[in-house]
């Protein structure tokens, strides 16, 4: 079994953007300038926005965090929307979910320019992906299709099963993966499959984004099984800093020796979907 390490190759990725950034400013360019629209206090969405503006630092973007409390009203909010999009000087934005009940989360995505969208959740942008025209991927697919490409994982013709349906990660990577140039043979699977465990262990390549912890247990792995955990699920764990630890989706202790591959989690997929965030990013000044 060897370890995908998400952690090292977002490293990597992140250096190169770097690098170009540096070339824009030489250059007398455009610097990429990434906006976040957080709304209300969730622990989780304020963990995520930090690290999305601390990772835009380090990459040399710019960065403007628009913060909003939980009684924004939709109207306030699509207001703000519709003034990023045409700021000049910002070349892509994203509004953390999940909002507030209040507020139409799809609603808000379509009032996003698609030319802005760096989360890639416009339907023009899952159009544009699903047709395999130029467009804003989102983060987590994007993540991981990159990873199996850095780690060389063979995809052409392999039996790869995606469990998990999401708008923003099960339905999206299964279409990648189903590309040209990946050409892997893919099933999404779901809470309303038949044998889900018979499904799984067929797979060659099984990605677990259920989010639901420890889900994925040995024996939904065929021996040799490339696996790729989404899961990141907070649990409780009195023993550390924050009093939270991330789970996978899968039962790593278990399902490990049977893999050839496997992402851990953190560490896994989680930078990887940073990561792709300012790829994006970078996309979005020079256009899609
Ligand atoms: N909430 C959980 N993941 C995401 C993401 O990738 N983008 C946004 N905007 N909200 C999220």
């Amino acid at each position: 079994m060897q370890l995908i390490d998400g952690k090292k190759i977002a490293s990597e990725i992140k250096k190169e953007i770097a690098g170009e950034v540096l070339k824009i400013k030489e250059n007398g360019g455009k610097v990429p300038h990434l906006a976040a629209v957080l709304v209300g206090h969730d622990g989780g969405s304020e963990t995520y926005v930090a690290f999305k503006i601390k990772d835009c630092q380090e990459v040399g973007f710019k960065s403007s965090l628009v913060r909003f409390e939980d009684d924004v009203t939709e109207a306030e909010l699509l207001a703000k929307v519709e003034e990023l999009n045409n700021d000049p000087d910002i070349d892509g934005f994203i509004v953390q979910l999940p909002l507030p009940k209040h507020i139409s989360e799809q609603k808000i995505i379509e009032a996003i320019d698609p030319k802005k969208d760096v989360d890639g959740f416009h339907p023009v942008n899952v159009g544009r992906m699903v047709i395999g025209l130029p467009s804003f991927v989102s983060a987590t697919p994007y993540g991981i299709v990159e990873l199996l490409k850095r780690y060389q994982i063979e995809t052409n013709g392999k039996n790869c099963v995606v469990v998990g349906r999401s708008n923003i990660v099960g339905r999206p990577l299964s279409v990648l993966l189903s590309q040209k140039g990946i050409n892997a043979t893919v099933t999404v699977a779901h809470s309303r499959t038949a044998n889900l465990e018979q499904v799984c262990a067929s797979a060659d390549i099984l990605v677990a984004a259920i989010g639901s912890p420890e889900f994925i247990t040995a024996g939904m792995v065929k021996k040799g099984a490339v696996v790729i955990d989404v899961g990141t699920t907070r649990v409780p764990a009195p023993e550390t800093k924050s009093g939270w630890k991330l789970k996978g989706d899968v039962k790593f202790d278990e399902v490990a020796p049977k893999c050839s591959w496997i992402t851990p989690v953190p560490g896994g997929v989680g930078p990887m979907t940073r990561v792709a965030l300012l790829q994006n990013t970078l996309l979005a000044v020079k256009g899609w």
